[in-house]
């Protein structure tokens, strides 16, 4: 210290165009001083020079608190040191019963999440007080009130931990009126805070711990290159109510209380890079703003440190008696201090790169990079931010809507957990509803992540990260009272908690407010001791080993084989029966018993086990247990009309819209009814993706999804095209199955941030008039409303909201009694569909579920069934309940490769009440039915393309697709 204070005394003094006035005089007792301290500092007699030196300053009236502050600026944050010995946490709610859950299987987080405990595990006072074997006197302190639970071998997992969440700063459902995620002032904010605008009326909050999610990361918006300081939060609502009482650790200013010398807290920081800046310039202005806000603050933190050395050494009269600090920059200078878990938001390597030298310029840590796509193709690269590798946050399978995500990879978090760097599964909180963070660890699982590492990103890991593992994301002694208990192993398709503790409190089942019960059922139908048992999941070390090889764009196509192949070891056929529904052509009654399915020329000519004899020498395909069965269909992207979702110029363009522009004469169509099949591209990497996951079809029209942060939708969307997945051009033999499948529009409420759009009842009036016949039958539009209404084409309306399904049940009636025809009238989008199931039943009106599991986005969605924990039904069983023929759709191109999960995940949340039957109707002939695909009965048979996966069948984790068998193109597709 007396070596740092002599240096900086005898250097120009930082302070001196800081202060107000420098006097004559003062300059110079500082060149005195100066001179005084750079003499002593040589000298042995240092000390008592310098207090002789003292002896004559003017020591200001707030010495103390000065002394004291520069004290505190080498606090190091965590935990105090009795904090661990604490008996009662602070976050606890008087009242509160203390819990014991018996026989438990207790993910601790311990150890990279290897650590696994069979046993018992005790809740009191907000804190976990003893876990494994109870003792007594643990028990007995916490006096009478002992909530016991027999877990039954249940699963128990600490609160789940979501390290990127936007939750109450656009909150569900988005309204202009609360929307609080970007600042638009500059792209240097770091004063900026985001529990300022974090808003408790978010109906995400109840939604995200029905998943387990327990606490988050609240971070401002990536629209700014430093957004502003985040802050951890739970997600319980406290006793007071209030956005501040839910931060984890409240920093002491926030609370009023004293600050301890030694330890203060964590804080939280948010940076961002790329694309999303683009507001204030490109990639270049991005780091020059941040380069001189870091000039800034280093700026100031030279003048602290230099006051302070001078403060310390006695030296008054020249330190003065104001410290030097600026609100504006104080956040980065106490990440200069190491003080700040920095979030950063970068996807390519570019902008790693940038950063990661940003970090050594300045010398600061970074938490961690979310949304860093390209991470797992530079991993010595992450390892060189300063003072150790960031973590990476990843999404699991959401890649490629924009340039920066376009080689993101599923096998991103095994790649990074293979070279040594902490991986965390996030949701960006709306962007992916936080209430499926812990689907994201299932399928980083799925993709070759090892069990315990999939379930420490989503609880462990983050926690560390966050430099809160004494609080959460651990179950240990001491740790907060924050735990889930699920219905199955956590890393199945579909756990759901059964019941889940904040600080101890009990928070899923939902207390009941009235005095209806609220007890709902989980996990029904999960009674085997397999769904306690850790997921079987594929191999993929091939598909690994290539997308690095390639730097995230390996080739997807296939080997295409004409003649024979056969495949063995099948355990299952299942093909499409002569009533529209599936049926078993063959299952294996044993192990010993698995059969062969032999295929020429696309055609299945043999199924079952005697089939071998046929086929001697040929190259045999091994199945491993595996089954063969239809091909999916998808429906509600863009899949098929763009590569990239966010770069116009990979896409279609914009369709005029006849409600916001006059079409333009040379359409000659007042309408402007255009057809998706024009605007058809194959092989994007979406498209051969979902053909590789079994979704050998799609139907898409010029229809947008919905986007928060911006598009609306247009009225009219056009004419529907149906396409194979897996083709390479429009002119491939079968390549379009179906060049106009139906109608397409979309009815509902203005954008709520861009707030354009015709009214609804523009756009009612509109589809009357146009249904009525009132347009000639010469032009485009005319032609196809009136086969719409005639009920010749599906009419698919895109709409969410029940009212206005209500008006267009009512339009229906009215359009069928006046032409005498039956419509085919469709609802996709549909959340609130479930309010008028009865309705929907009674017209015979179809409805496609899109996205599968609801979120209440916008207003017209508000009113969602969310199913188990919260609700016994879905909207999909509610809707079966009433005989309305369902499908399942996607919002986004990337999803399509899911479909196969969304339906089994579907038909578990039902709690058996969907059998197999439905769920055959649900994955196989509900969607094309409803869109008016392959209409002619008679084809069906022979054109239904199958699908092969080894060691499973269809909807399982353990599953991966080989092939693709096709009659109609007389080939076997081989991965
Ligand atoms: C125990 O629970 C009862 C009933 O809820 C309550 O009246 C009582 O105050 C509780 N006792 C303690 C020590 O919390
Ligand atoms: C707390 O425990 C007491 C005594 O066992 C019990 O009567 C009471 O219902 C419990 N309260 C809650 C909220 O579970
Ligand atoms: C949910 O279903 C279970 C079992 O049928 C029933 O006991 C319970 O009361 C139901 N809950 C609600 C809220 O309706």
């Amino acid at each position: 210290m007396a070596s740092s204070c002599s240096s900086k005394a005898g250097s120009p003094h930082p302070l001196a165009s800081t202060r107000r006035k420098a006097t004559p005089k003062i300059v110079l007792l500082l060149a005195v001083a100066s001179a005084l301290a750079l003499w002593a500092s040589t000298s042995t007699l240092f000390w008592a020079r310098l207090e002789a030196a003292s002896r004559i300053q003017n020591v200001p009236i707030n010495a103390q608190e000065i002394l004291a502050q520069c004290i505190s600026l080498r606090a190091i944050p965590g935990p105090p040191q009795d904090f661990h010995s604490r008996e009662v946490s602070d976050r606890y709610e008087p009242g509160t019963n203390a819990t014991l859950i018996k026989n438990a299987m207790i993910f601790t987080g311990e150890k990279n999440g290897s650590v696994v405990i069979h046993g018992n595990i005790f809740l009191d006072k907000g804190i976990v007080k003893s876990i494994g074997k109870v003792p007594q006197y643990v028990l007995d302190r916490a006096g009478p009130n002992v909530t016991v639970l027999d877990a039954k071998g249940a699963w128990v997992t600490p609160g789940l931990v979501d390290l990127h969440s936007h939750l109450g700063l656009l909150s569900a459902p988005v309204l202009a009126g609360a929307t609080d995620l970007n600042a638009v002032h500059g792209p240097i904010e770091p004063w900026l805070r985001s529990i300022d605008g974090f808003n408790t009326r978010d109906d995400s909050f109840e939604l995200a711990i029905a998943g387990g999610v327990t606490s988050a990361q609240v971070l401002p918006g990536s629209g700014n290159a430093i957004g502003g300081q985040a802050f951890v939060i739970k997600l319980r609502k406290t006793s007071e109510g209030s956005p501040t009482s839910m931060i984890i650790e409240p920093p002491d200013t926030f609370t009023g209380s004293k600050s301890r010398n030694d330890k203060i807290r964590w804080r939280y920081l948010k940076q961002a890079c790329g694309e999303n800046l683009r507001r204030y310039g490109n990639r270049m202005d991005s780091m020059w703003a941040l380069r001189s806000a870091y000039n800034e603050a280093r700026k100031v933190k030279h003048a602290q440190e230099a006051f302070c050395a001078k403060a310390e050494a006695g030296l008054w009269d020249t330190a003065g008696n104001i410290f030097p600090g600026d609100l504006k920059w104080e956040a980065l200078v106490d990440v200069l201090r190491g003080r700040v878990k920095i979030t950063s938001d970068c996807y390519e390597v570019v902008d790693l790169d940038d950063v990661v030298r940003l970090s050594n310029e300045f010398e600061f840590p970074i938490a961690s990079f979310q949304s860093a796509s390209e991470a797992w193709l530079v991993p010595e690269l992450v390892k060189k931010t300063w003072g150790g590798a960031a973590g990476i946050a990843l999404f699991a399978t959401n890649h490629r809507s924009k340039r920066e995500s376009f080689r993101g990879s599923e096998f991103a978090p095994r790649v990074l957990a293979d070279a040594g760097i902490p991986v965390i599964m996030k949701s960006d909180h709306p962007f992916m509803n936080s209430r499926y963070l812990l689907y994201e660890a299932q399928q980083a699982h799925y993709f070759g992540l090892p069990a315990n590492l999939s379930l420490a990103a989503v609880t462990s890991t983050p926690a560390t990260i966050a430099g809160l593992s004494h609080r959460i994301g651990y179950l240990r002694e001491g740790t907060d009272a924050d735990v889930v208990m699920w219905d199955s192993h956590p890393l199945q398709l579909g756990a759901t908690p059964v019941k889940v503790w904040i600080d101890g409190i009990l928070q899923i089942p939902v207390p009941s407010k009235t005095d209806a019960p609220t007890n709902v059922e989980v996990g029904k139908g999960k009674e085997d001791d397999e769904w306690r048992e850790e997921p079987d999941v594929p191999n993929w070390d091939k598909e690994r080993k290539e997308a690095i090889k390639w730097e995230g764009l390996p080739p997807l196509g296939s080997k295409h084989k004409k003649s024979i192949a056969v495949f063995s070891n099948v355990k299952t056929v299942w093909t499409m029966g002569p009533d529209g529904y599936v049926q078993a052509a063959f299952t294996a009654n044993a192990e010993e018993e698995m059969g062969t399915v032999v295929v020429e020329d696309g055609q299945m000519t043999c199924a079952g086990t005697s089939c071998i004899a046929l086929v001697e020498g040929t190259d045999v395909i091994d199945l491993h247990g595996g089954s063969i069965s239809p091909g999916l269909m998808t429906f509600g992207s863009s899949l098929g009309l763009e590569e990239i979702a966010k770069e116009p110029s990979t896409g279609d363009g914009q369709p005029y819209d006849a409600f916001a522009h006059n079409v333009p004469d040379i359409l000659d169509d007042p309408g402007a009814v255009l057809r998706a099949m024009d605007a058809l591209m194959f092989g994007t990497r979406n498209a051969l993706t979902a053909y590789r996951s079994g979704v050998t079809l799609a139907t898409s029209s010029l229809g947008k999804a919905y986007y928060l942060d911006g598009t609306g939708a247009h009225v009219i969307s056009g004419l529907s095209a149906t396409f194979r997945t897996g083709a390479a051009h429009a002119m491939e033999p079968e390549a379009i199955v179906q060049d106009i499948a139906a109608l397409h529009i979309h009815i509902g409420r203005p954008h709520p941030l861009i707030g354009e759009g015709v009214s609804v009842s523009t756009q009612i009036a509109a589809l009357r008039r146009l249904l009525f016949g009132w347009e000639t039958k010469a032009k485009e539009t005319g032609h196809w409303f009136r086969k719409a209404a005639e009920g010749v084409v599906p009419l698919v309306v895109e709409v969410e909201n029940a009212d206005i399904m209500a008006m267009l049940l009512i339009l229906k009636i009215e359009v069928e009694d006046t032409i005498g025809s039956r419509m085919r009238m469709v609802f996709s989008g549909a959340s609130e569909a479930h309010l008028l199931a009865k309705e929907i039943g009674d017209a015979g009106v179809g409805v496609i579920l899109r996205p599968a599991r609801p979120f209440p986005s916008t207003w017209d969605q508000r009113r969602i069934l969310p199913g188990p924990p919260l609700t016994n039904d879905t909207a999909l069983v509610k809707l079966l309940d009433h005989g309305v023929t369902v499908a399942l759709g996607v919002r986004e191109a990337w999803e399509a490769r899911n479909t196969r999960f969304d339906i089994q995940w579907a038909v578990l949340e039902s709690n058996g009440k969907i059998d197999r039957r439905q769920m055959h109707a649900l994955a196989y002939t509900n969607l094309p039915k409803l869109l008016g695909v392959r209409e002619d009965e008679g084809e069906s048979q022979r054109a239904v393309d199958m699908v092969a996966y080894d060691r499973g069948g269809a909807f399982d984790f353990s599953s991966k697709v080989v092939a693709v068998i096709s009659s109609e193109r007389q080939q076997v597709d081989l991965f």
